[in-house]
């Protein structure tokens, strides 16, 4: 395989029609530019980000498995801005989202994370209520109010909201096209993995010292994983994963998993990480006969005995969606890393005051089986112990700078990485990132990102 990457690079699965999840995309030349630091640090490009960035994009205020009864709430804030999403009937689509401030004095409706508020939202401050299709249904005291202070007493602010696989977007901005137009073929793969069908195990936020784009640039890369993951690379490919760049600053990366790095010394072995995969999916490794080469396909065969078994309806998925990371970036702030078993949903919200702070939202996603006997696989990292067929999702768990993360070695490693990164992206002599071809879907989102502060977009 020829990794100069320069016309693109790996292709996974060359069979793939045009209308298939891992069809690659054809190259997108973002060019060679360096872009200048500050927009790493400066509280000006945070201002000019807010205005031209953040209130006019789609992005994802959290799914709809959250809100699985009529009445319950969850909040999602914004740098300055914070919405409220409430499911207001059975239907799938059944949701309506506001933004989360009262209309008598300001103060925000709903202050918890996730929650029920029954049919109503009742204020804290002076217990004005509003149903939950928005509508203002009780002023305290009314008589007390000159009445044309009450003729101008509003029902709640509806937000822009659409739903895709049961991921809900919201938009600020009511002249941005649809959400499935900006996401172009993105939606499909969403879909085709049946994100729908999947429910919240894990939910960590953790605040980083570093800009949010530091934290997305590391995300979008295999580059640096025989550097900073060298675990990695017994099991998972790095170089030669497939690049691809669509419309709108959306891309994806699918990494390879199942085989040594193309960096590893040893190809033919099935190493020790290799056993514990098969392992994972229910084989006996001890009498694997096979090579390292013959790991992926063992896997698909399994995967598929697995979907079968539990009817989970994997058989419109290719080899490769059975095994890879499709590690998906929804422009502006996410990385989706998608999996028939489950998916990490990662969004990086910049913090409203300070630009080099954001905090790491990871929601692990797992596909629901209503089977005892069906396991979520150990890759996916979940605590031990993790009660996945909870009833009720489980709280988030919040840890500030200094704390140690906790959130496995790769993201560890991560976050002690990202903090000394940004100091030296601060340095007068550092004149701007270098972005190689393996690095070109970190160039073809800030491109995006100028797109949207240049005013072209
Ligand atoms: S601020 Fe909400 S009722 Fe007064
Ligand atoms: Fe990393």
């Amino acid at each position: 395989m020829d990794y100069n990457l320069r016309d693109g690079g790996p292709v996974l699965n060359p069979d793939a029609g045009d209308a298939d999840p891992d069809r690659k995309a054809p190259y997108v030349n973002n060019g060679t530019d360096t872009k200048d630091p500050q927009r790493y640090y400066s509280a000006d490009q945070m201002a000019r980000e807010w205005e031209q960035l953040w209130t006019r994009v789609w992005t994802i205020a959290g799914v709809v498995c959250d809100i699985p009864e009529v009445g319950d709430v969850m909040t999602y804030e914004l740098l300055h801005e914070s919405f409220v999403v409430v499911r207001t009937g059975e239907g799938p689509e059944d949701v309506a989202a506001y933004y989360n401030i009262c209309g008598h004095r300001g103060n925000r409706l709903v202050l918890q994370d996730f929650g029920h508020v029954g049919n109503r939202f009742t204020c804290s401050f002076h217990s004005w209520q509003w149903s939950i299709n928005g509508e203002l249904a009780h002023v305290t005291d009314s008589e007390s109010f000159q009445p044309e202070v009450l003729e101008c007493a509003p029902d709640m602010v509806p937000v822009r909201h659409e739903i895709v696989a049961g991921v809900v977007f919201i938009n600020m901005d009511d002249t941005a096209p649809p959400v499935r137009e900006v996401l172009g073929p993105v939606a499909g793969h969403m879909e085709s993995f049946q994100v729908d069908k999947m429910h919240v195990a894990r939910h960590t936020r953790t605040s980083w010292a570093a800009n949010w784009k530091t934290g997305i640039d590391a995300f979008y890369e295999t580059y640096h994983l025989g550097s900073v993951h060298p675990q990695t690379q017994p099991v998972m490919g790095d170089i030669d994963v497939q690049l691809d760049c669509y419309p709108n600053g959306m891309s994806r990366m699918i990494v390879p998993i199942g085989k040594p790095s193309p960096h590893f010394p040893d190809q033919e072995s099935v190493n020790e990480g290799l056993q514990m995969m098969l392992a994972d999916a229910g084989l006996d490794a001890a009498g694997f006969h096979g090579k390292a080469p013959d790991v992926r396909p063992t896997l698909w065969d399994q995967k598929r005995k697995i979907s079968d078994e539990f009817n989970l309806g994997w058989d419109n998925l290719s080899d490769v969606q059975l095994t890879d990371s499709f590690a998906t970036g929804i422009f502006p702030n996410v990385q989706f890393g998608m999996h028939p078993e489950g998916a990490f949903l990662m969004r990086f919200m910049p913090d409203a005051k300070d630009p080099e702070k954001f905090v790491y939202d990871n929601i692990t996603l797992v596909r629901y089986v209503d089977d005892p006997r069906f396991k979520v696989p150990d890759w996916m990292g979940l605590p031990e112990g993790t009660d996945y067929m909870a009833a009720d999702r489980p709280d988030v768990e919040y840890k500030d700078i200094g704390e140690p993360p906790e959130l496995g070695l790769v993201l560890d490693q991560d976050s002690e990485l990202l903090p000394v990164v940004q100091k030296g992206i601060r340095s007068r002599a550092f004149k701007g990132p270098l972005w190689s071809e393996q690095e070109q879907r970190v160039r073809h989102f800030h491109n995006e990102l100028d797109r949207y502060l240049n005013g072209e977009k």
